[in-house]
């Protein structure tokens, strides 16, 4: 484990994070990474909890509201932050009451109790070339991206296709977890295609209930479909902002996370040769999964 500067193409060090075991971890989120992850390999899960995997920016939180409003029953939105692995204390973590996690982990640094267990996991994926204009637009405004506040698009751009950036490169990411699926067919695990939700999202409530094996009401569900559209959302989750964001940001007069929640806003911010450099790189990485560009 090595405390790591990330620097742009000029040497200006633009973050700090923490390097352990191939990946790259926010250092001022994550703390002792090789602790933290021996703390949440100690941590035993009940067969039922179920936790909502992505890569940042994928449409994590969103999911997660939905996964939390069927498990409990309710179309009230949760009110904190989403228990996310790693930068949640193990002792925390446990006093979740619905079992219902979040993380950005590679497979190999899920808790092993949780997979040892089986529990259920949704893997929700985002076109990529609009995760890096999301990912450009929040991190500026954390404290993590303080030093990159000035960064051009075309610079970060650069350096998200070079792994530089936390949580490395998205096609090995998302690679990882597809050879996770082929390795562990009998895994109970559901992708979901952020655009598909986006289009069809009262289908996808119903498929996210059939996965957990609820028997949800179909009034519960029309709620929550209409109670999870972009804008309801975002106006509830700006209303209230967890006071935990206050450890992420310095924004408070809004939620920083909640930025346009569209499909295609990409074609505003990438140059034909980027957006054929997204292309050339998914189709070499062979994602056996649907990946939708809008
Ligand atoms: P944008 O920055 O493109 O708006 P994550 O939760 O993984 O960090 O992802 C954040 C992205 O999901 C943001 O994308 C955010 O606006 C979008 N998002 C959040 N809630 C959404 C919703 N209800 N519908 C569609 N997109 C949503």
């Amino acid at each position: 484990m090595s405390l790591k500067e990330i620097k742009d193409p000029s040497g200006k060090v633009v973050m700090r994070v923490i390097e352990y075991d191939g990946q790259l971890f926010p250092a001022n989120v994550f703390g002792d990474v090789s602790n933290t992850l021996k703390n949440l390999n100690e941590m035993e899960f009940k067969d039922n909890d179920i936790c909502i995997v992505s890569y940042p920016k994928s449409g994590t939180h969103w999911c997660y509201e939905i996964v939390s409003m069927l498990r409990n029953n309710t179309s009230d939105f949760q009110k904190g932050v989403p228990p996310l692995f790693g930068m949640f204390p193990v002792e925390e973590l446990k006093q979740v009451p619905d079992g219902v996690y979040v993380s950005h982990f590679m497979p190999r640094h899920m808790p092993k109790d949780f997979i040892k267990k089986q529990c259920k996991i949704i893997n929700i994926y985002r076109n990529p070339k609009d995760v890096v204009v999301s990912l450009f637009n929040f991190i500026k405004k954390t404290k993590a991206g303080d030093l990159m506040k000035d960064m051009p698009f075309d610079v970060f751009l650069e350096m998200f296709f070079n792994g530089q950036l936390p949580g490395g490169t998205w096609t090995k990411f998302i690679k990882e977890w597809t050879n996770f699926t082929e390795e562990n067919p009998s895994y109970p695990l559901l992708n979901i295609c952020y655009e598909d939700m986006k289009k069809d999202l009262r289908g996808y409530v119903k498929k996210i209930s059939t996965f957990l094996e609820l028997d949800s009401s179909e009034e519960l569900m029309d709620e929550i479909a209409l109670k999870c559209q972009f804008q309801a959302m975002a106006k509830f989750k700006n209303d209230h902002v967890p006071e935990d964001m206050k450890k992420v940001t310095d924004v408070n007069d809004k939620h920083v996370l909640y930025r346009k929640g569209e499909a295609g806003d990409w074609k505003n911010w990438l140059k034909v040769a980027q957006s054929e450099a997204f292309d050339a790189s998914v189709k070499a990485a062979n994602i056996p999964l649907d990946i939708k560009y809008m």
